[in-house]
């Protein structure tokens, strides 16, 4: 299997200063990286510069979810932070996806993908909020709304990649947490698979933290990964 820069490492960082020192031991030709709420909220878009200046690309991990045209507006300050791709709530509905895919729909615009269920509800949670489907079903209707929408793809569970590639269309990306590769931890994460399979059954992006942020060095496991995947 050849690598193409399919890992995304996750920022869990706190601060500018841990996440930046972090990517300065990292060669940026081989991943790119997620910064999320917690570190977005507390380092500003001015981070975002910076990563771009250490020669990263950026998933922008915001989980956008409002009406159409606040998370359209939403979309077009992070299109201008020239991130690499954003997110939205699959569950804002058609009409909040249909405004996301036109608010970037020009050339060169970020990755537009879609969260589904999130992997930390269950049936009992589903219910609490008035949804009867099951969480499978409701991944596979709001991945299904994501295609239909002209979105590029979703996140989804590392157990949820086999069947949604089977379902979905060749160039739809499937971007999937919850890897680890062979004999590592596997911190608060209850199923996991490693870089390879994940790969093999279909993922395109795999989002990794704390393997390679908390590991003794860093850039040496990132390499180990690659080779694994390779091997
Ligand atoms: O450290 P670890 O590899 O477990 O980090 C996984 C990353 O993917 C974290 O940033 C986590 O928030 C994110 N994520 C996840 N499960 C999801 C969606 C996102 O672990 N379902």
């Amino acid at each position: 299997m050849i690598y193409n820069k399919q890992i995304i490492i996750a920022l869990d960082f706190s601060t500018e200063i841990a996440s930046l020192s972090f990517l300065e031991n990292i060669d940026p030709s081989l991943c790119r990286v997620k910064v999320g709420k917690e570190l977005f909220t507390s380092a500003g878009p001015d981070l975002i510069k910076k990563i771009h200046s250490q020669g990263y690309e950026v998933f922008l991990d915001l989980k956008f979810h409002d009406i159409p045209n606040t998370v359209a507006g939403a979309l077009k300050a992070a299109a201008d932070l020239g991130v690499w791709m954003v997110n939205v709530h699959a569950s804002g509905g058609k009409a909040m996806l249909n405004a996301s895919r036109e608010a970037l729909n020009f050339k060169d615009a970020p990755l537009l993908i879609a969260v589904t269920v999130l992997t930390s509800m269950g049936p009992t949670d589903l219910s609490q909020i008035g949804l009867s489907n099951n969480p499978q079903q409701q991944v596979q209707l709001l991945t299904d709304l994501a295609v239909n929408s002209g979105l590029d793809g979703v996140v989804c569970s590392a157990q949820e990649t086999e069947f949604l590639r089977s379902q979905c269309p060749e160039e739809f990306k499937l971007v999937t947490p919850g890897i680890r590769p062979k004999g590592d931890s596997l911190d608060d994460q209850k199923r996991v698979v490693t870089p390879r399979l994940a790969l093999e059954q279909g993922s395109n992006f795999l989002v990794m933290g704390r393997p390679i942020t908390q590991a003794s060095n860093p850039s040496e496991k990132l390499d180990s990964i690659i080779q694994e995947i390779e091997s």
